[in-house]
């Protein structure tokens, strides 16, 4: 769900503590699940969601955009805000916009360290 009307946006911001700015966009992120869902289905519920926000914040990047996920809404509240039906949940958020600066990559640990060749631990 793309949420970009202001007051909509306004009532996302104000049941998310944890996002400080209000961004162009907001992007929210649902899983579908059976009431009698498996435990396996609710996990690839919400790797179907990382995958989702992986490739929504890479196509965000290369338009020239900022991303950032955030969690730290309250599921309830927002889902009576988007008027989101009881089926659906929203695992994950997006915040889109213009950076407000043209920051360096931050630092990544060296490929050596997260991966291994053949079992884990193995220089690779
Ligand atoms: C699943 C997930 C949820 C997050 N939720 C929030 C959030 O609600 N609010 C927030 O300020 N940062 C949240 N973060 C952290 C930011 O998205 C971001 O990863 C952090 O600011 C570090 O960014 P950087 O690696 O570009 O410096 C979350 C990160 C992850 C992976």
């Amino acid at each position: 769900m793309d949420v970009t009307d202001p007051t909509i946006k306004g009532l996302v911001r104000r049941v998310s503590p944890g996002i400080f700015a209000l961004p162009t966009v907001f992007i929210v992120i649902c899983a579908g699940r059976a009431p009698d869902a498996s435990e396996w289905n609710e996990w690839t519920c919400l790797a179907d969601c990382a995958i989702a926000a992986q490739n929504i914040m890479l196509a965000a990047q290369a338009l020239g955009l900022a991303s950032c996920v955030a969690i730290s809404y309250t599921q309830t509240a927002l889902k009576e805000t988007l008027d989101i039906p009881d089926r659906l949940i929203p695992e994950l958020m997006i915040t889109l916009g213009c950076p407000a600066e043209d920051l360096a990559p931050p630092p990544r640990l060296a490929l050596s360290q997260i991966v291994f060749a053949n079992q884990y631990g193995k220089v690779w």
